[in-house]
Formats: C-alpha cells, structure tokens, sequence
C-alpha cells in the first residue's frame, strides 16, 4: 500500500488525534509539489459521458440552476459564475484512483471517492453543510472559502440546491494549488472562485443506522429458515373468535422469537399481518359521508357492522384491522373487542365510548370498512 503524506507537516496520527471529525484544518501545501491529475478538457469530457455522475451549477445574474449529466454542452469559460463537478472520478482515471488511495490512513470502509470541480471567476455551489466530513484540496488556480459552524440550518426555499438560508461564516481562508481544507461534517461552508479555478473533494462515507438497519434486516430476511408451520390440533371452542388466542401467540413467540424483537412487536406483528385483507380485496370509500355528528347520532340509533371484507382481531389493549393496529382502553377497549367478536355493535352498543372512538370509526366509515346495521 502507497501512503504518502498528503497532510503537510500533520502526521495521520496528529490529523486523527486532534482534527478528524473534531474541528476543521487548513495545511498549506498538503501534497509536496502536487500536480493536478487531470486537464480542464479531460474533465469536459468526463461530464458528457453517460456512466459518469456529474452536475452543471449556474448563478448567473441571482438565480441558481442545477442540471444534472451527461452534459451536452457547458457555458463558455469565459462567463463568470457557473462551475461543473464530476463525482466519482477516481472510478474513471488511473491518476485520480492513486490520489484517492493516499488517503487510506483513513478506513477504506469511509473512503467514497474523489470529486472534481471546475469553476469559472465567482462560480461555486453556494452555502452549504454537507452529511460528511471532506478534504478540499485546491488542484488549480483559487478558491476562497469561508466556514462557520452555526446552529442555524434552514435553508433559502425555491432554489434547486441546498443552500444555507442564514449564513453566518466566522473564518475564511484563500486557497492555492497545493493547499488543502478539512472540514467535518456539518460545518457550514462556501468556496467561490477566485479566477477559473479547480477543488478536488475526498469524499468520506458514513451510513445512518436507520440506513444500516433496514439493510439489516433485509440481509436477515435472506437468511430466515424456519421449518414447519402452525400448529393447533388441540383447539378448544372459543367465545372470542376475534382474540390472537395464547397458544397462537406461544408459538409464533417462540419462532419469530428466534429472529429477534420485542415480546409486543412479535404480538403487533401477528395482528397486523393476519388482519390483512387479501391481495385482491378493495374497499370503496363511502361517496357522500354523513358529517361526523350525524354519524355519531346513526350509529347510537342503528349500530353497525363491519362489511364483509373487513378483518379485525385483537389482543388484550391492541386492536387490528385490515392490517392496520391500534391502542384501546376502558370502554374502548370492549366495545371494539365485541365489534371485532360478533363483527357488528347493536344500537346503542357504542354511547359508552369516547370521542376518540367515535373518530376511529368514522374513520373506518369513510374508508369503507364498517356499514349502518
Ligand atoms: C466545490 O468543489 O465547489 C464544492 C465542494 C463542496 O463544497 O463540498
Ligand atoms: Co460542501
């Protein structure tokens, strides 16, 4: 492995020790006699290729445009503010590959790639934070940059890119071919042109766990192998035909158990899945719906039933159905537990109910799912 020095007088263990993803560094003239890896029009030319991700960014007059690649044609280099980035370049040129790979004092696992940026007299993307931490390193030509790190996130509406709504830098720094700018992520930041200039990004990478986890579980689901199915020879009659009965939830603790989870997830679950309607069911709304103090009024004096499609079961205070779960308790709790079992409330059956159960199935009303006795 080729690991130069591309951090100046910084040692990697000094850089790591004191600046990754702590605070931002400038260090002038990183890369001893550095030398760009790639031309101007070698970079043109990367921008019109189909299988190279890139982006053409104008702020000409006070309006910014953003177009995505391949790019057929660039404004000339002789107008001022526009600038053009070429992500991924280290996946395309032999040069820019070996830039990329003297950064490896850094986990090859949150190493992404190197980005190129091209940008005529003022030109640049405007203010912004980026997820992850980068080293800017000026290739040609200058760039000023100034950094802050606030609080303040919000963003200006009705622009195309992300920019910061309140910019408010604290340090700015003129950078020359050679020199470099770390920055962690979330810091705010903004480099403008200062003449045609050239920035190479090395890009850093670093998964959410929210990311991570739906992957998890998706890798998980690839792996499940659970013999056998469900089992009741020893059934009993049953009152409560709507109930997830506790040798139902026994069984499927101790299998889905196996996967992980939750005691109440495995139950949540249960309910959920096995009220889903089938695949080929579909429920018409209702057309003209009665105000919800009409419907309230219809379904003390009718009471109702649920329509024929709908499946509803429940377990102690979770009720399901058609796929859906929700919490009930006191009174709630027994009337949604008697629509369920005897799938219809009588007249009056629902007047000791709360508010929030009347919405509820009103709710269901208008979806279709419950009907007037
Ligand atoms: C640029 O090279 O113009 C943009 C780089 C960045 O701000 O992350
Ligand atoms: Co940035």
């Amino acid at each position: 492995m080729k690991v130069n020095n591309v951090l100046g007088d910084l040692t990697p263990r000094e850089f790591l020790r004191d600046y990754w993803q702590k605070k931002p560094v400038l260090i002038r003239q990183a890369i001893p006699g550095f030398k760009p890896v790639l031309s101007r029009d070698a970079l043109f030319a990367l921008t019109a290729r189909e299988e190279v991700e890139s982006r053409l960014i104008t702020h000409f007059g006070s309006q910014w445009k953003l177009s995505h690649g391949p790019l057929a044609s660039l404004p000339p280099t002789n107008r001022k503010g526009w600038t053009v980035l070429v992500q991924g370049v280290n996946l395309h040129d032999d040069g820019a590959d070996d830039l990329l790979s003297q950064f490896r004092f850094i986990p090859d696992a949150r190493l992404d790639d190197l980005m190129i940026s091209y940008a005529t007299d003022t030109g640049g993307v405007g203010a912004h934070l980026d997820s992850y931490d980068v080293f800017l390193l000026q290739a040609e030509g200058c760039r000023r940059w100034r950094i802050g790190r606030q609080r303040d996130h919000s963003l200006i509406d009705g622009v195309p890119l992300k920019l910061l709504r309140n910019f408010a830098p604290t340090t700015e720094y003129l950078l020359e071919p050679g020199d470099m700018l770390y920055l962690p992520p979330q810091w705010a930041h903004e480099g403008v042109a200062e003449g045609e200039c050239m920035t190479y990004s090395i890009g850093f990478r670093a998964p959410t766990w929210q990311e991570l986890g739906e992957s998890y579980l998706g890798f998980l689901a690839e792996q499940v192998d659970l013999r056998g199915r469900y089992q009741d020879s020893q059934l009993t009659p049953n009152a409560h035909p709507a109930r997830l009965g506790n040798d139902m939830l026994k069984q499927a603790r101790q299998q889905l158990g196996k996967l992980g989870g939750r005691a109440q997830d495995v139950v949540i679950f249960l309910g959920e899945h096995l009220s889903e309607p089938k695949p080929s069911v579909w429920f018409t709304p209702v057309e003209r719906p009665l105000s919800l103090a009409r419907f309230s009024a219809a379904v003390a004096s009718k009471g109702l039933r649920l329509s024929r499609q709908s499946r509803m079961l429940y377990r102690d205070k979770y009720i399901f159905i058609n796929g859906e779960s929700l919490q009930a308790g006191g009174a709630d709790r027994l009337i949604l537990q008697g629509l369920a079992d005897n799938r219809a409330l009588v007249a009056g059956s629902a007047n000791a109910g709360s508010d929030d159960l009347v919405e509820t199935l009103y709710d269901w009303y208008q979806q279709g799912w419950i009907r007037f006795l």
